[in-house]
């Protein structure tokens, strides 16, 4: 991706995390993903008074990207209201992996430092789809 391409990114995860909704945390996170079209999906997150039905701002700009049609994400922005550049949560990263196992990641924080990464050093070894296409074991096959 260009330098120009990335600072997009970054802007609109950051244009999303003014959309936050975090009164439980105080805990405000953007993001961005990038698809292979070169359309830009943002999402924030969102949280609920029933805690785990929360949502990271990392999912919801994927659940934009794949109903707009998108299957290849190529990167990914996340910026924090807060404190240090936040790397994306482990459901995240796996959520992430699912449409692009390398994709770039740019993790900035509110006083503009910015933390560049790749997917796969975030997530190594990731499970992913080939793994379910591999022969299966008996099913209830005593657990072996
Ligand atoms: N959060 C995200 O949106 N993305 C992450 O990768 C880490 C955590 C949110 C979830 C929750 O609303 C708040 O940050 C505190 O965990």
């Amino acid at each position: 991706m260009t330098d120009d391409g990335l600072v997009d990114l970054v802007a609109a995860a950051r244009a999303a995390l003014t959309h936050a909704y975090a009164p439980y945390s105080g805990f405000r996170v953007g993001a961005a993903v990038r698809g292979a079209s070169g359309a830009v999906y943002a999402g924030c997150n969102v949280e609920n008074a029933s805690y785990p039905v929360s949502m990271c701002a990392e999912r919801g700009a994927i659940a934009a990207a794949i109903v707009a049609g998108e299957t290849v994400l190529e990167a990914v922005a996340v910026v924090t209201a807060q404190g240090d550049p936040c790397a994306p949560c482990g459901m995240c990263r796996q959520a992430l992996s699912e449409f692009g196992p390398d994709m770039e990641v740019l993790l900035a924080a509110d006083d503009g430092r910015v933390v560049r990464s790749r997917l796969a050093a975030l997530l190594p070894d990731a499970f992913g789809p080939a793994m379910l296409a591999q022969p299966q074991g008996r099913p209830n096959g005593g657990g072996r």
